[in-house]
């Protein structure tokens, strides 16, 4: 059999294909009116999908997806690999046999990640009362345990932390409420991309400042603690920098008002994006290859963030770095100091 090229007839099948499900759902809302409505009325008489702690489950589920999945890809093709004997020899490195690299862990051994991470989400999920985009105040107290005639004192602003009421009939903040209508597809997209940009932005700045400012670093030194790069190095963080990222995508959806839907849709793309560019091999379906050339940053630019680069801060895409490269272009050279 020969050999998988790398990514050379996969790319423009994706374009095409991601290409017109976006250009369609921005245009023609109507296209997608009728399954949108339908799958809206499903999820949201869904328990499960109700639960105030539905985020943090789809959150994990996702992760365990999608992560293992792409380490399996890792595994199979040593020759994808950042460092194997295919790659410019600049980048050459350690270990390109068709095993785990050094710090790659067993899933069994990884519990207590799990719960490292649903741990302090979860503890919010129970107590806090979910404020999303179209909800009336009223279905927000009662979500929350609250008689809806209280709204005038309370605010169903996101920013504004309301504790659920916690009665011995009601302990915990168990449902969220969702709003009424479904989004349309022009919606969805344009709230998808919309929230990937701010979030990128978002992180890039949060990133910076954890290179750069002393006290933070520490927070952002269990990420760069590793040998050869590999996917399970999407997720080994601080809880600090871990919380901080929930928090930042939290917000990249909330300050555009985002409808649920969209963030259930935001999941998934974020966690795969996530976990690609911390891939360490040349991965045939990079988003970096999918889109127009220096739009996104991609597993190698990343790779070289983590070999001790100062590109590559960016998770997403490419045009902060590329500011922040030509803004510091100028400064003197490091070795005049
Ligand atoms: C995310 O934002 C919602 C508001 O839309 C808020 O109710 C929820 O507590 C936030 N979750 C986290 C983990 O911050
Ligand atoms: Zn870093």
């Amino acid at each position: 059999m020969a050999r998988k090229q790398n990514g050379s007839r996969l790319v423009p099948i994706l374009r095409l294909g991601l290409g017109s499900l976006f250009a369609t759902a921005l245009v023609l809302p109507s296209l997608y009116l009728a399954i949108l409505n339908s799958i809206w009325a499903y999820l949201r008489s869904n328990a499960v999908y109700q639960a105030s702690y539905f985020e943090t489950l789809w959150t994990v589920i996702c992760y365990s997806a999608i992560e293992p999945y792409i380490t399996h890809v890792f595994i199979q093709n040593p020759d994808w690999r950042f460092g194997s004997p295919r790659e410019p020899a600049g980048e050459r490195a350690r270990g390109t046999e068709r095993t785990r690299p050094k710090g790659m862990r067993r899933p069994a051994r990884r519990l207590g990640e799990g719960l490292t991470y649903i741990f302090p989400l979860l503890a919010m999920d129970l107590t806090m009362i979910k404020k999303f985009a179209d909800v009336p105040i009223e279905a927000k107290l009662i979500s929350g345990n609250y008689a809806p005639d209280l709204a005038a004192s309370h605010s169903g602003h996101f920013l504004l932390p309301s504790v659920h009421n916690f009665t011995l009939d009601s302990p915990l903040q168990t449902t969220r409420a969702l709003p009424v209508l479904a989004p349309s597809s022009r919606r969805l997209a344009s709230e998808l991309l919309l929230s990937f940009f701010i979030y990128d932005t978002a992180f890039f700045l949060f990133h910076l400042a954890l290179h750069k400012v002393p006290i933070l670093s520490s927070w952002h030194s269990t990420h760069h603690a590793h040998g050869p790069m590999h996917p399970q190095i999407t997720n080994q963080l601080s809880i600090a920098e871990r919380l901080g990222l929930v928090l930042l995508a939290n917000f990249s959806l909330n300050i555009i008002g985002a409808h649920v839907l969209t963030r259930t849709l935001f999941v998934p793309i974020f966690v795969w994006l996530l976990v690609e560019v911390h891939a360490g091999m040349d991965v045939p379906w990079g988003l970096e290859k999918i889109l127009p050339k220096g739009w996104a940053g991609g597993s190698r630019k990343h790779a070289r963030h983590h070999a001790g680069g100062r590109e590559g801060l960016e998770p997403f895409f490419g045009w902060w770095d590329g500011l922040l490269d030509w803004a510091s272009s100028g400064e003197k050279p490091k070795s005049v100091e």
